[in-house]
């Protein structure tokens, strides 16, 4: 089946129903409606380890792929390392297009997303958007580590919907309703692999120089983009 033959009314009756459902109920319905055309995004950060983890039980050769903007922290790249051995998956990288890489630090350099939100917004575009839209060309469904206690902007987030911001797709949330508890009691549990950052107060990872460690207290997205407001800090991979 793909997604051409689910129509909109499916879908909402399947979302309803998959809404009471775990997060491995989501990701089996998703997996076994959509295989090979579904991928897992992955960023590497604790919730996306567990949803490989959950992965791995259900259909280790889905598809899991990441945006390697270039200028992801070395921590980064040793958990895909650990995952790759530990699960045996393949790791489809995805990589921002080279002249416009080169043109973007030609002309404003190497720090340019400090400056304005338009030019944040313009390197996330390079470096994230551009990549993921050239990822979910060869799929009919993807999958997040998406939850709703990260940010305002997620608070709503359903476990299934149609993406109306890529062609309609079919978008898989399997842990929108988990907290960080159930995270990180889920990795203790099942010692899956996980970036070292965390370890040092960096609840949630992006690039190197987007990403700082929070205070004792501050949100658990303060450190992202933290020269900007919560309601501006989505970068373009999650719009409606
Ligand atoms: S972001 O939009 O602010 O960067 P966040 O880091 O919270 O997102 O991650 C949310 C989800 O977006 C992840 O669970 C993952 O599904 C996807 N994602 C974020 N960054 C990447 C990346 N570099 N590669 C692949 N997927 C990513
Ligand atoms: Fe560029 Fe920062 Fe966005 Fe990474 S998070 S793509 S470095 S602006």
């Amino acid at each position: 089946m793909s997604a051409k033959s689910l129509s909109e009314a499916e879908i909402s009756e399947v979302a309803k129903r998959l809404e009471s459902q775990s997060a491995e109920d989501v990701l089996r319905w998703g997996i076994e409606t959509f295989f090979p055309k579904i991928g897992f995004a992955s960023s590497f950060g604790a919730e996306d380890v567990v949803v490989i983890d959950l992965i791995s039980k259900v259909r280790k050769e889905t598809t899991i792929f990441t945006l390697d903007t270039g200028r992801l922290p070395e921590e980064t790249y040793e958990v895909m390392d650990q995952i790759r051995a530990r699960y045996g998956v393949t790791i489809t990288s995805y990589f921002p297009d080279r002249p416009a890489v080169e043109k973007l630090e030609r002309g404003k350099g190497f720090y340019s997303f400090r400056q304005s939100i338009e030019n944040r917004k313009e390197c996330c575009g390079i470096r994230k958007v551009e990549p993921l839209n050239r990822a979910l060309a060869e799929l009919d469904a993807w999958v997040t580590g998406l939850r709703r206690e990260q940010a305002v902007t997620r608070a709503a987030l359903p476990k299934v919907e149609v993406d109306t911001a890529h062609r309609g797709m079919v978008k898989l949330n399997p842990i929108a309703e988990w907290t960080t508890q159930q995270v990180w009691d889920y990795i203790r549990k099942n010692k899956v692999p996980y970036n070292k950052l965390h370890d040092k107060n960096y609840p949630s990872i992006g690039c190197a120089p987007c990403t700082r460690a929070v205070k004792p207290g501050e949100d658990i997205r303060a450190g992202r983009w933290w020269w900007e407001l919560p309601e501006q800090k989505e970068c373009g991979l999650h719009v409606k």
